[in-house]
């Protein structure tokens, strides 16, 4: 599927389909307000308009419109998406990414070799931002797991137009081609996450980074257990040793030729499968267990962006991957690890392995300096109690950081909600017998696996984001499949790429 901008007039424009996106109001008390539609209309001798009353379509977010042109237009079929009323631009720019997300399901549908998408175009650089939001959301739709299928859909789908006026600019072609990659991107950890653990090993997964790397000009390091050992990550090691799969940890950059910015940190939780260990998990609590390692799927498929956008600083990215099985060599409740940073722990519960694993791998990110570092973590079954299924959690010690990463998820159409980490809680994670205990009481669970991981980045700025629910979702939702999500390529990619934009304006750093 190739998606291009092109100057075209929706009403004459030829493709199998047009999908053209109007706003609420778009037909309203017996008219046509939006002039698109109503030239559309005159083309197909009024029965655009009738169709609208009889089925009371008024461009309600959601609401759609099918007919065919019987060749009175350009297009042979149409369908008029409701995009619902105007709030702010992030919004649009995600309203966008579902209509073409939608029209290119609609496409697949038909049976359309060709799909044209229009909708009413923002003016300067907000267009740009625009074309981006529809290339991502038509490629976002045309994802679907079905590699284990014996009946594939074949997508006949193999042009996407996005409609502009006149002669299309070189940086709407740019903005076209940035949404694409950052589509194919989130449908690449979409794929990590929703490949069974059998198949994504930490073995697996390592390698899927270093392919990725190779494939992208970044540096990539795989370290196994002695090497591991050696860095004192006992923490990792202690939840690892429960199963035969061999733990690996990942290190991949991005090196500027000329760095004139801060080197950030981006840290992924990647525990392939999560039994709970011997604090075994319910055969229903571990059905959906395989996507334990979206925060590294996230955070490989963004550097793949970095790849593309080309900060003038180094991006570092960091996962620890084992599996987390209970065995006769399995990690114990009552065990006491003394981790990376010298911090000891004592494990209460095998199941908060997460905080574990990652709390030597910020460890060792931190060690080399960053001037931020983030982490993606399905960390807790809590954060979806206090957020629902679609919104992370974002937990920062920094809120120059948390702000940041708050714009971007805006920008990115991935909803975040700022949590605290309130130091009274801090006795909460306090043990008996050593510094930290791996579990806090029974409520606010998401903030004291938070608490816990910041004792492992000193007083670096930091951002950790609970991805536990959206990074899936158990049935289709807008752009999104059922299955991995991809959740936090978007954000990352377009955090980094506002650093880049400010850190190119700014003095050169030392
Ligand atoms: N990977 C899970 C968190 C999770 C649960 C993600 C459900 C997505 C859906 C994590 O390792 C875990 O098991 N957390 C426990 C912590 C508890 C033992 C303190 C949890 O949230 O129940
Ligand atoms: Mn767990
Ligand atoms: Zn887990």
């Amino acid at each position: 599927m190739q998606t291009s901008v092109v100057a075209g007039d929706p009403a004459s424009h030829e493709a199998d389909l047009l999908a053209l996106c109007v706003r609420e109001g778009a037909v309203a008390s017996g008219k046509l307000a939006d002039a698109r539609l109503a030239d559309l209309d005159r083309a197909v001798g009024g029965l655009l308009l009738r169709c609208a009353q009889d089925e009371e379509f008024k461009g309600a977010e959601g609401q759609q419109l099918s007919l065919h042109s019987h060749g009175k237009a350009g297009p042979l079929r149409i369908l008029v998406l409701g995009l619902g009323r105007e709030k702010d631009a992030d919004r649009t720019l995600d309203q966008l990414r579902a209509a073409a997300a939608r029209a290119v399901k609609a496409a697949k549908a038909a049976g359309a070799k060709t799909l044209a998408i229009a909708w009413p175009w923002a003016a300067g650089a907000a267009f740009e931002r625009e074309v981006q939001a529809a290339a991502e959301g038509a490629s976002l739709g045309a994802y679907a797991f079905d590699r284990y299928k014996k009946e594939k859909k074949a997508l006949k789908l193999s042009r996407v137009e996005l409609l502009g006026p006149s002669k299309p600019a070189r940086s709407l072609a740019q903005a076209a081609k940035l949404g694409v990659s950052i589509a194919e991107a989130v449908n690449a950890a979409r794929d990590l996450v929703n490949e069974p653990a059998g198949r994504i090993t930490p073995r697996a997964l390592a390698a899927e980074a270093q392919e990725m790397a190779r494939l992208h000009g970044l540096r990539c390091e795989v370290l196994s257990r002695p090497q591991i050992k050696k860095l004192g990550m006992n923490l990792f090691l202690g939840v690892a040793q429960g199963s035969t799969e061999e733990p690996k940890l990942v290190k991949m950059s991005w090196e500027p030729r000329r760095a004139t910015g801060k080197p950030v940190a981006l840290v992924g939780k990647a525990i392939t499968f999560d039994s709970g260990g011997l604090s075994l998990k319910t055969a229903q609590g571990m059905e959906d267990m395989k996507t334990d390692m979206a925060g590294a799927a996230a955070v490989i498929a963004a550097m793949r962006l970095v790849a593309e956008l080309r900060p003038p600083f180094e991006v570092r990215a960091y996962f620890g991957a084992c599996e987390n099985l209970p065995s006769g060599t399995a990690y114990k409740p009552g065990d006491v690890i003394v981790g990376k940073n010298g911090t000891s722990v004592e494990v209460l519960n095998t199941d908060a392995e997460g905080r574990l694993v990652l709390a030597d791998v910020l460890a060792w990110a931190v060690e080399e300096k960053p001037a931020a570092i983030v982490d993606l973590a399905t960390l807790t079954a809590a954060i979806l109690v206090a957020l629902g299924p679609w919104i992370s959690g974002l937990f920062s010690n920094d809120d120059a950081l948390a702000a940041e990463l708050q714009a971007a998820a805006r920008t990115a159409g991935e909803p975040v909600w700022r949590m605290p980490l309130p130091p009274e809680m801090e006795e909460l994670i306090k043990s008996p017998v050593a510094d930290l205990k791996n579990i806090g009481g029974r409520y606010g669970g998401s903030i004291n696996a938070a608490l816990f991981l910041q004792h492992f980045v000193g007083k670096l700025p930091w951002a950790h984001l609970d991805i536990a629910g959206p990074a899936s979702v158990d049935k289709e939702r807008g752009y999104n499949p059922r299955g991995g999500t991809g959740a936090g390529v978007r954000l990352l990619a377009e955090w980094i790429r506002r650093r880049a934009t400010s850190s190119a304006s700014a003095p050169r750093a030392r």
